[in-house]
């Protein structure tokens, strides 16, 4: 009995942004390509790997994920989020990692490469930075190749516009080439990553793999939903679990947040029934608008939402040639509009000519607000 209240302390659910779930529902498939990787990289397809998806989708966790999972198999792992410095972090973080496995006389030479490096002005947009950089990575790939150590680079939050974003990009090309054991990925916004292949010095990551973090379907959220219930020692009704999975409909980060806050309603109740889900859902409506689509629709232009009220007429698909009737546009402002709300994750094209919301209850909050 005691040990049953002590387990109903704690609340399983992590509606927390970059948390490793307990359960990461849907990326089974992914998850398994790239485990295969890192048994065997050298000529995996998945070695440079992009994840793409919309906020709160799951990219963060699950290259939180892979980088444990890689540690755990034997690897060094250096996770970044794209900003300015990020190529010396992920060298300090691969030295620091790998330490136990460099023998002492080359340490001695990687810390004064890497001294000297840092006693310099930093990591500047100078020309040399890249080249040298380059040279201290293939000092420590060198060392690491011994043991047959592989390193994985993640990068969160890809930005296109960032010069080190690219540097890193060209020079992984030549680790690739040198046959080294150097695994990449990222992470980032559809629009973000479109508009890094995009760019010249880049062309090589339009042939890397690109997985989307698309919804994930019913019967994963279910079985994750009840799993998580569980592990936390308590259990859920079933008509309870139906209406929670209905509501989550297939988004992540709202998993989480129904889970969450379904939990607490229940207080020191054993089972989550019916009543606490209606309240959790509530209160995760709320947190949803407020933390991803209020932020979301602040990236918006005014033509965009218009594009989306107009979709926002149908009940389910929107044929595209419906909008520019609607919208009293030309067809080639639709296809425009159309991209710019694909690449920033808002709507998807399951079917060719038809489209959709992509972030669940985000029409209905588009209607409200704007409407
Ligand atoms: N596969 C999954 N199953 C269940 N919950 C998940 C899954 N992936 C992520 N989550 C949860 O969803 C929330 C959002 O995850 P995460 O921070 O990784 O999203 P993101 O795509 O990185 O968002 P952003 O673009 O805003 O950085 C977190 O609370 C996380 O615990
Ligand atoms: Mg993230």
């Amino acid at each position: 009995m005691k040990d049953t209240e002590m387990q109903l302390q704690s609340n399983p659910f992590t509606p927390v942004f970059g948390k490793v779930p307990l359960y990461l529902a849907g990326r089974e498939g992914i998850i398994d390509d790239l485990l295969t990787t890192l048994d065997n990289p050298d000529n995996s397809p998945d070695r440079c790997t992009m994840f793409v998806g919309a906020r709160g989708s799951g990219k963060t966790a699950l290259i939180t994920y892979l980088a444990q999972e890689a540690r755990a198999r034997g690897w060094i792992a250096s996770n970044v989020t794209a900003t300015k410095g990020m190529l010396e972090d992920i060298l300090q973080q691969a030295i620091a990692a790998s330490s136990h496995l460099i023998d002492n006389a080359s340490s001695v030479h990687l810390a004064s490469v890497s001294v000297a490096a840092l006693g310099s002005v930093g990591f500047t947009r100078d020309q040399a930075a890249p080249a040298n950089w380059r040279t201290r990575m293939n000092s420590l790939l060198d060392q690491l190749a011994k043991t047959g150590t592989g390193l994985l680079i993640t990068v969160d939050e890809v930005d296109p516009s960032l010069d080190e974003m690219i540097s890193l990009v060209t020079t992984y090309q030549h680790f690739v080439r040198e046959d080294r054991r150097v695994v990449l990925l990222m992470a980032g916004l559809p629009h973000r990553i479109s508009a890094l292949l995009s760019g010249e010095s880049t062309s090589f990551l339009r042939r890397a793999a690109r997985k989307s973090l698309g919804p994930i379907p019913s019967y994963e959220v279910e079985e994750a939903f009840r799993s998580t219930v569980m592990d936390g020692g308590k259990r859920i009704d079933e008509d309870a679990l139906q209406t929670a999975v209905e509501r989550i409909d297939g988004f992540p980060f709202m998993l989480q947040l129904v889970g969450y806050r379904s939990w607490n309603a229940s207080h020191d109740e054993g089972v989550i029934s019916i009543d606490h889900v209606r309240q959790g859902v509530g209160l995760a409506q709320e947190e949803l608008e407020s933390r991803v689509f209020d932020a979301t629709l602040s990236e918006l232009s005014q033509a965009d939402i218009e594009f989306l009220l107009a979709m926002s007429q149908d009940e389910g698909k929107t044929l595209q040639a419906n909008l520019k009737t609607r919208l009293a546009k030309s067809p080639s402002h639709v296809s425009i509009y159309k991209k710019r709300l694909l690449e920033a994750g808002v709507i998807d094209e399951p079917v060719r000519g038809k489209l959709v919301f992509a972030l669940p209850g985000f029409k209905d909050y588009l209607i409200k607000t704007m409407g």
